[in-house]
Formats: structure tokens, C-alpha cells, sequence
């Protein structure tokens, strides 16, 4: 949630910010500015897109070999010219772009202006970059003393970069619960919120750790202090990842590409870890941590968004196979509700970014009351990924598409590898029965590359729902999560509401709502509980509901009853999910490219959420 990006060398800022901020969209883009230091200090905003700044800056002057750059997610003021980053202090001294927020700035905005200070824009960010002026002309400090000092007078999460007019040899950036990588190139040092502006230019890079403040000069030095002021050793390590997916590869949007990655990115979840010839699942994580899970009094898993619906599938396969209770939880609930946590309970934390605020504070808590935290994570060396006893990454690649489709599967491969190798140990499950599942595992990625094959099909039945303003998703048993990721798919790129149900509930509510106009969309692969469904979808046709049912190949009950049918091939009912939910995202994203939505970067939304 907001991007940054930075540079200070020997190159031209300007071109290596606009590219930097283009990658950096995903997190926000409501607006977007950069700052350049040549022999003046210039400063760009624009509300809108990066495409929009980059338009109104034109042929205008970008000079500079420093500048830094903002791609913003709203949080404090609406989305303007004004309140797009960067903010100037007072005295036009000092630059800044902040990515978090500054919890306590109302305290801090009528102190500043008792002290002289005017402010034009309603952000948070104004008052920091005020509050580091403050301190630098009252106590005559450097740059990186006077941030040091004022961030130890805020309260909240930040990552920063800050420059000062007089002196274009320096960047100062800190962070606290928000993300800031460090690239460190032959021609000089980038600064963003993640890898991906930087993997063009150098694979060498420092992760900032929470309350840590670099400072990059143009001769070369980079010192790293804690905001206590204690000297740290920048560690350098190696970017993972290739230029190539970053980049849209040929289609016209990244959701699409990712859709289209997951029999790779399963494929790649698995390899190394599961060998269905000689049946084994090896996860390190697991290994280091056995005895606490298996002797765990209780499992609870906490997410957001796609995440927790990946979540409350590993909740039915926990249960299923490992027969530990588990509890599901909004990582923003669970924080804020005094829950009961003990040390003998595992925390697993599900997070595509590693960064989203919720599920980091909700860790932090279960961490104070001695819970031990296994991390489910899709970003390597993100904040999550650092702050759990132990974990697995996902390793489905950079997911650029707002609305998460590779990661969730990625998730859940993830998570029925861990559910079957502790039901293995625990002896839970017969071994006849972890063999059948985890050779129908691997077997998984042929299966969604099928199901990916009827795009077209998904398309034409995409045309007849388009105009639908509401829509219904049911499903049972290890479906209903699923279903849930479905209208929480449709809602977020196509703007259509839609709730997602346990078929069974149906008739305690939501069917007051089914007519002609309804799209009722039917996970209906459950082999338990197949006659059940039937009388689901023949309550939803009694009323007139159109049907649109996700089916087993070579369902012909199904189809005479349906009004559109989409067959997935069969396989393990634990293992549905991660055929099912496919036809669902190719789903979503024709509806909304159909009716004109940005699929990539819906309204309001960002992808990663580092803000509570
Ligand atoms: C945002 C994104 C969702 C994502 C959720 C949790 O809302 O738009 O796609 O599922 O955050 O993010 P995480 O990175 O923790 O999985």
C-alpha cells in the first residue's frame, strides 16, 4: 500500500523512478509524484495513475542523478494534486515520501504550527516531514540525526525516504511495519518498497529491518543505524527473482498471466517437496518445528482477504487429517478481541505480500503470549516471513494482479502439503489413503491446465451474467471457501456484489433474494454431498435463478438441470479447491474486462495492505 522508490548515483533519477513507480502500481494508484534534486529542487504530483503524472510532466525539466518517488494508496486526505507525495517542509528545505501512517500526527500538527509551521494538504506525511525540519534547524543536526530524533516522537508505521535541497549527495530512508528494500548498484543506490524496481539494475540488496535508518551518500557509504542509535552491518542478499515475471509476458493483463502461471506455480510449490513414486512429503519448516505441531493443543490460522479464505481450506484439511481443532481468524479480529492464546498453540500466518499490517500485528501479539508462528508466505524476506519461529514460502513468483489468483493456489498447496505430512507423522491417516492423495497431488497442475483450456467456454458464459448487479455463490465442505473466493473475485475486479454461502444456509436468508436476475453460481463437485446439492440448485431453479454449475466431467444430472455447466476433471475431494476455484478467477476476470474494469488495479483497492 503506497509505493516508494528512490535513487542517488551517477545515472539520470527521473527515467529510474517513473519505471520503478510503474512496477510499483499494485500498492497504490490513486496518485503519484517524484522529487529531483539538479540544481534546484523540483517536485511533480499528479493525481491519477503513473501514466497521468508521467503525461503531465511531459517535456518539462526531470534533471537530477537523486530523486525519490511515490505511487499512493489514500489513507490521510482525499487523492489530489496536493495530497499526492512528495511533501515539502515548511522552509522548502526538506523531501519526503512515506508509505504507513503517523498515528499521533494531530499532536504533532498543532505543536509544529505553535513553532511557526503552515500546512497545506490533510496527510500525516506533511506534518513528519515538518516535525524532521523542526528538529534539524532547532538543534542544528544532519539529515540522518534529526530523522533519527523524530521518529523516535512518532507513533505508527512508516517507511520513508527524505532529501535535503542543500545537500543532493545524500538519501536518509527508515522503516517501521512497512516495507523498504535497499539495492545497492555499480552506478549507485536504489531505495523501493520492494524488489521490483530494483532487479533491472542490481540483484544486490539490504532489507531494512523494522526501526533501522539507512544513509546513502553519492561517494559510496551506506551506514545503518536503529532509531535508538545503535550502529547495525547492512547484510547484502541476492534478489531471487527474474526480470521476466515482472513483465506481462504477452497478455494484456497481469491477472490474466497469473491465472494462466498456476500449473507452473504449483508445480513449483511442490517440487523438491512431495515425491508421489516414492511417497513423501519433505517440508524443512515442518521438520524444525514437528514436535510442536504435533503436540499443539490447537492450530490458528490468521489472514486477510484471499488469504484467509486459503485459511479456512486448511482448516477442513487440519481437521480432516492432522484431527487438531482450528480456528480461523481475521488477522484484524483476532488482534482486537483479547484472544486466548497459549504456548502450546501454532499460529499459522497466511500473507501472498509477508507485509499486510493486520496479520503482522496479530503475529506480534500471539508472539508476546508464546505461541509459535509457522509463516505461509509468498514474498521471500518479507516482514512476516522474519518475524515467524518457522514457515514455507509458496514460491509462486511475484503476483502483480490486485486480486490474488496463483497465490492462493499456491497457498493451499502449501497447506494440504502440511496437513498430510503432520497427519502422516501423527499416523491420522492410513497410509494407502496419503499415498492416493499425494499422488492425486501432483497431479494437480495437468488438472488446472485442463480447466484452463475453457477459457473460451468461461467467456461465453461470462457474456450471458455480465449485467447481473448481484450474484450467489454456493458451495459445501471443502467448496465453501471456495465460494467465498469467488464473489470475493467478482466483487473486487468487476464491482458486481456478491456473497459467497454454504449451500445449505441458502434457504436461511439469501434466498429471498434469487429471481431472474440472479446468477447463482454452484460449486457442485462434492461427491458426500451430491444429492444435497441437487436439491440446491433445484430450490435456486424453482424460483427462477439462473445456474451456472461447476460440475465433475461426465456429470449428466447436473447439466439437464443447470442453465450453463463448466466440468472440471475429478479428483480427491480435499483437493477440489485447487481445480474449482480456477473457472471462478477466468470467470471474474471476463466479467470485469467486459464491463470496462481496470482488472489489474481495481477502484480503492491495493495489494498490499500495510496499514491497520
Ligand atoms: C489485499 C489484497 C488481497 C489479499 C489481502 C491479503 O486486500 O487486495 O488480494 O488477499 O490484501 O494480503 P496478503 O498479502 O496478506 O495475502
Amino acid at each position: 500500500m503506497c509505493g516508494i522508490v528512490a535513487y542517488l548515483g551517477k545515472k539520470q533519477a527521473y527515467p529510474i523512478l517513473l519505471k520503478g513507480l510503474k512496477r510499483l502500481e499494485y500498492r497504490g494508484y490513486d496518485s503519484a509524484g517524484v522529487a529531483l534534486i539538479d540544481e534546484t529542487l523540483t517536485v511533480y504530483k499528479k493525481k491519477g495513475k503513473v501514466q497521468d503524472l508521467e503525461t503531465f510532466i511531459g517535456e518539462r525539466s526531470t534533471a537530477g542523478s537523486i530523486g525519490i518517488g511515490h505511487t499512493r494508496w489514500a489513507t490521510h486526505g482525499k487523492p489530489d494534486d496536493i495530497n499526492a507525495h512528495p511533501h515539502i517542509s515548511s522552509n522548502g528545505r526538506l523531501v519526503l515520501v512515506h508509505n504507513g501512517i503517523i498515528e499521533n500526527y494531530g499532536l504533532l500538527k498543532e505543536a509544529l504550527k505553535k513553532t511557526g509551521h503552515s500546512f497545506e494538504t490533510q496527510t500525516d506525511t506533511e506534518v513528519l516531514v515538518n516535525l524532521i525540519e523542526e528538529i534539524q534547524k532547532t538543534d542544528n543536526l544532519a539529515l540522518e540525526e534529526a530523522v533519527r530524533v523524530a521518529l523516535t516522537k512518532v507513533r505508527g508505521a512508516y517507511a520513508i525516504v527524505v532529501m535535503d535541497k542543500n545537500d543532493p549527495d545524500k538519501l536518509v530512508a527508515a522503516r517501521k511495519s512497512s516495507p523498504l528494500v535497499v539495492g545497492v548498484g555499480d552506478d549507485g543506490f536504489y531505495l523501493a518498497s520492494d524488489g521490483t524496481p530494483i532487479v533491472e539494475h542490481t540483484r544486490k540488496v539490504v532489507y531494512l529491518k523494522d526501526e533501522e535508518i539507512v544513509t546513502l551518500t553519492r561517494s559510496g557509504e551506506m551506514d545503518i543505524k536503529t532509531i535508538s542509535n545503535e550502529i547495525q552491518h547492512p547484510f547484502i542478499q541476492e534478489l531471487e527473482f527474474e526480470i521476466e515475471t515482472i513483465e506481462k509476458g504477452g497478455y494484456d493483463y497481469f491477472m490474466l498471466k497469473e491465472i494462466n502461471e498456476q500449473p507452473a506455480t504449483i508445480r513449483e510449490c511442490l517440487r523438491g517437496r512431495l515425491n508421489a513414486d516414492e511417497g513423501w512429503i519433505k517440508l524443512s519448516g515442518v521438520d524444525n518445528l514437528v514436535n510442536k505441531l504435533l503436540n499443539a493443543d490447537r492450530f490458528i490460522i490468521v489472514g486477510c482477504g484471499t488469504s484467509w479464505h486459503a485459511g479456512l481450506i486448511a482448516e477442513y484439511l487440519f481437521e480432516d487429517f492432522v484431527r487438531i481443532p482450528v480456528e480461523v481468524e481475521y488477522a484484524s479480529e483476532f488482534r482486537y478481541r483479547n484472544p486466548i492464546i497459549s504456548e502450546r498453540d501454532i499460529v499459522f500466518a497466511i500473507s501472498q505480500s509477508g507485509e499486510t499490517a493486520d496479520t503482522l500485528a496479530a503475529l506480534e501479539l500471539a508472539k508476546e503470549k508464546g505461541a509459535s508462528i509457522y509463516g505461509v508466505v509468498n514474498v521471500v524476506g518479507s516482514s512476516i516471513a522474519r518475524i515467524t519461529d518457522e514457515g514455507s514460502y509458496i514460491h509462486a513468483g511475484p503476483e502483480i494482479g490486485v486480486a490474488s489468483t496463483k497465490a492462493f493456489t499456491g497457498q493451499v498447496t502449501l497447506l494440504t502439503m502440511i496437513a498430510l505430512t503432520l497427519a502422516n507423522k501423527k499416523g491420522t491417516i492410513s497410509n494407502a489413503y496419503y499415498r492416493q492423495l499425494i499422488t492425486e497431488l501432483e497431479q494437480i497442475p495437468n488438472k488446472v491446465q485442463q480447466v484452463l483450456e475453457k477459457n473460451a467456454q468461461i467467456e461465453f458464459i461470462a457474456k450471458e451474467i455480465m449485467d447481473a448487479p448481484n450474484a450467489l455463490y454456493l458451495g459445501r465442505g471443502y467448496n465453501f471457501p471456495v465460494a467465498l473466493e469467488g464473489a470475493l473475485k467478482l466483487k473486487e475486479i468487476s464491482y458486481i456484489h456478491a456473497e459467497g454461502y454454504p449451500a445449505a444456509e441458502m434457504k436461511h436468508g439469501p434466498i429471498a433474494l434469487i429471481d431472474e436476475n440472479m446468477p447463482v453460481i454452484v460449486m457442485a463437485t462434492n461427491r458426500s454431498a451430491y444429492e444435497k446439492i441437487i436439491s440446491n440448485i433445484q430450490e435456486v431453479k424453482a424460483r427462477g435463478g439462473r445456474v451456472i454449475a461447476i460440475i465433475s466431467e461426465g456429470d449428466k444430472e447436473i447439466k439437464e438441470i443447470a442453465d450453463y455447466t463448466i466440468e472440471i476433471p475429478e479428483t480427491e475431494e480435499p483437493l477440489t479447491p485447487l481445480i474449482s476455484v480456477i473457472p471462478l478467477q477466468l470467470l471474474s476476470y471476463h466479467i470485469a474486462l467486459m464491463r470496462g474494469c481496470n482488472v489489474d488495479q481495481p477502484r480503492n483497492l491495493a495489494k498490499s495492505v500495510t496499514v491497520e
